[in-house]
């Protein structure tokens, strides 16, 4: 609590706040592991190996994902460092006695949060992983499709960002997962997110994870029926 202290909190976040998760109220005796507290608190830089930790652990349609990596970097590179570093007023973590275990992140106009990863990340990582050779796609390693990502980002759909302009990503170490955490933390970030005027939301869920769609609908997200959308492996959920 007194290392958060020290930072500035965004405007409109409340203070940290400890809670016990959801699943250890209600009349039975908590068990040990129930009784573990939780803080939901504004991103500090110390935390910034655990958003890659945490985005390599649930990206195998929200399983764990490091069987899959040489470089265990790539995956948080893309999807949870570059708001940490370009706009980390914007990302809440939840924090227990074992440290980060969990994150949501995004950014309010997605249209311009893209150019801006144009000009100010992706130089630098393209410089830093060469493109893998196209006419070996078929055979590329988890690892070189991340690094493709990179040299060819895949952007929302333009009638997905002009319908619901904000997104965000929001993960849990398995440790956090069904207890109420992530509810918790999507309402904090929508707090922010509303004080910078942002109205309706999308996300970007693998159609694998049943939990992440099943989650977001609870959140009042719907999936977004475009004829442009193909049926591929990703669905796109929106709340207005
Ligand atoms: C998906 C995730 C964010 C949900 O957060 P969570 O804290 O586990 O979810 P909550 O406990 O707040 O549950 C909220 C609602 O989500 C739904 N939900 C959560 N876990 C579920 C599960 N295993 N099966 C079905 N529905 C589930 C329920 O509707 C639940 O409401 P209820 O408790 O009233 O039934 C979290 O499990 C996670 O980070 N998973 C791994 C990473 C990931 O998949 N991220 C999303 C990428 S798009």
């Amino acid at each position: 609590m007194v290392g958060t202290l020290r930072f500035a909190h965004p405007t409109n976040l409340p203070p940290p706040c400890r809670f016990l998760p959801a699943a250890c109220s209600g009349p039975s005796r908590p068990s040990l592991k129930c009784r573990r507290m939780l803080t939901l608190r504004p991103y500090m830089s110390t935390d910034f190996d655990a958003l890659y930790a945490i985005s390599l652990a649930t990206a195998d349609a929200g399983a764990d994902a490091s069987r899959l990596y040489h470089d265990k970097h790539l995956v948080g590179a893309i999807y949870s460092a570059p708001y940490a570093t370009l706009d980390p007023d914007l990302v809440v973590v939840a924090a227990d006695e074992e440290g980060v275990g969990g994150f949501v992140l995004g950014a309010v106009d997605t249209v311009s949060w893209e150019e801006r990863l144009e000009r100010s990340w992706w130089p630098q990582l393209r410089w830093r992983y060469p493109a893998p050779d196209p006419e070996a796609r078929g055979g590329w390693t988890p690892d070189q499709r991340r690094i493709s990502m990179i040299h060819n980002p895949e952007r929302a759909p333009i009638q997905v960002a002009r319908e619901f302009p904000a997104h965000l990503h929001l993960n849990l170490l398995p440790r956090l997962q069904g207890r109420g955490v992530g509810t918790r933390l999507f309402h904090a970030w929508l707090r922010l997110a509303n004080a910078r005027g942002a109205s309706a939301i999308h996300a970007r869920i693998n159609r694998a994870n049943a939990r992440a769609m099943a989650f977001w609908s609870r959140m009042g997200f719907r999936p977004i029926t475009l004829p442009e959308l193909s049926e591929g492996r990703t669905v796109w959920m929106g709340r207005s």
